[in-house]
């Protein structure tokens, strides 16, 4: 399938809706993006014609859903270039997956005196885990610190490597930001330290290819709902070894072997041990068609079409008078920004107004924002289904906001 904007858009019913007497343009996609017919309709039909809880049952619907639950389990290292679907866990999202790998595999691997780098351009989800691990067993955090421009200071890595650090937990794309970062190098640098790296791909794997092996990351994270997939579904990889080795955080039933009121319990075989009581089987049946629909466009098609789209709305946001942007000139997704001495909030309203959809805040990257000095941004977000006229709209509406407001 080549690449049409125009059947993109028509595969979207939401984006034929109006709002407050516009027509919307979703510039919201980094918090969560829309979803095509295919996933809407994959989720219907399930619930429609096949539903039933998976693994227990011997019947036809339970056996049919067990089935298309670990096809896409297949799918979802396909995607991701795993080894095998037995390094692939279904969880909630990039958060339950970064908080899996801090309670289990940090519960056992990371005590006092050892330390965890991070950056300073972490979404909470990939602070607070750690925080909260390093609190429960007198770990150190370190932060990789980041320059005005919005990448990190890669030449202070090394220096916070030593023999005690146990874990690099990085984002590959910056939600905030929009900077790619260079995981392969730090992965590297992690590795030849003894320590283990998880990356939270949560604003990468819509916009270009990831390659587990390739990277050689040992844990990787990411969330069906911002890859036009249903929201409650996220996938964690972590390769089999380690995978193996790690105790399960969550007991329940479906992740043991054996249960016995004397004898104890035994665990089932990873990654099934993670994935305690009845799972959001239609949400991983629908996230199996939003990875059907996104390969057979084309993740090479969609990162030109984007590429095309974010230069232009560089260009063309750089023409408002008084607009702050944040970030690299090169950068994937997102776009940060202030206008003059207005809070993100007022601006994000106006927009609103227009049928503009961006947001505001600080984008649950606290830290990020503290870096600018600022309490908020706003953030453009583009997304496949983006228009170049779309970008005008929100460049219109800021010169607007500036003309009324100063
Ligand atoms: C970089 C990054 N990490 C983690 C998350 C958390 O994802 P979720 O809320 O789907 O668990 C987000 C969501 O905004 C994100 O952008």
């Amino acid at each position: 399938m080549s690449f049409s904007i125009e059947r993109v858009r028509a595969d979207f019913p939401v984006l034929a809706r109006e709002v407050n007497g516009q027509p919307l343009a979703y510039l919201d996609s980094a918090a969560s993006a829309q979803k095509p017919n295919a996933v809407i309709d994959a989720e219907a039909e399930f619930y429609r014609h096949g539903y039933a809880a998976v693994h227990r049952g011997i019947h036809t619907l339970s056996a049919e859903a067990t089935a298309r639950m670990e096809q896409v389990r297949q799918q979802a290292a396909t995607f991701l270039n795993a080894l095998s679907a037995e390094e692939i866990v279904f969880v909630r999202g990039t958060t339950e997956g970064i908080n899996l790998v801090a309670n289990s595999w940090g519960g056992s691997n990371i005590g006092k005196g050892d330390n965890i780098v991070i950056s300073q351009m972490e979404h909470h989800a990939n602070i607070v885990p750690w925080q909260m691990l390093c609190a429960r067993t007198g770990a150190e955090l370190r932060v990789i610190p980041l320059n005005q421009d919005g990448t990190l200071q890669v030449e202070a890595a090394p220096g916070l490597f030593d023999s005690n650090t146990k874990l690099l937990a990085i984002t590959q794309v910056s939600n905030v930001l929009g900077t790619e970062n260079p995981v392969k190098e730090l992965i590297t640098l992690a590795h030849l330290h003894g320590a283990k790296v998880l990356v939270d791909g949560a604003q990468a794997v819509m916009h270009h290819a990831v390659d587990v092996q390739d990277l050689d990351c040992d844990f990787y994270v990411f969330s069906a709902h911002k890859l036009y997939g249903p929201t409650g579904i996220g996938v964690l990889y972590a390769k089999e070894s380690i995978l193996q080795e790690m105790e399960p955080w969550e007991g329940g039933g479906s992740m043991i072997a054996t249960v016995s009121l004397t004898e104890g319990t035994t665990w089932a075989k990873a990654p099934w041990r993670f994935e305690a009581g009845t799972p959001n089987t239609g949400g991983i049946i629908a996230f199996g068609a939003a990875l059907d629909y996104v390969s057979a466009l084309g993740l090479k098609q969609i990162a030109e079409y984007e590429q095309t789209l974010m230069q232009y709305a560089l260009a063309e946001l750089a023409s408002v008078p008084d607009i702050q942007l944040y970030g690299p000139q090169n950068r994937l997704g997102v776009i940060a920004f202030n206008l003059g001495k207005h809070h993100a909030y007022d601006v994000g309203s106006f927009l609103d107004n227009y049928g503009v959809a961006v947001r505001t805040g600080h984008h649950c990257a606290m830290p990020l924002m503290a870096f600018y000095g600022v309490p908020a941004m706003c953030r453009a977000s583009l997304a496949m289904y983006n228009t170049l006229e779309e970008v005008d709209r929100l460049v219109a509406g800021l010169k607007r906001i500036h003309r009324l407001l100063g």
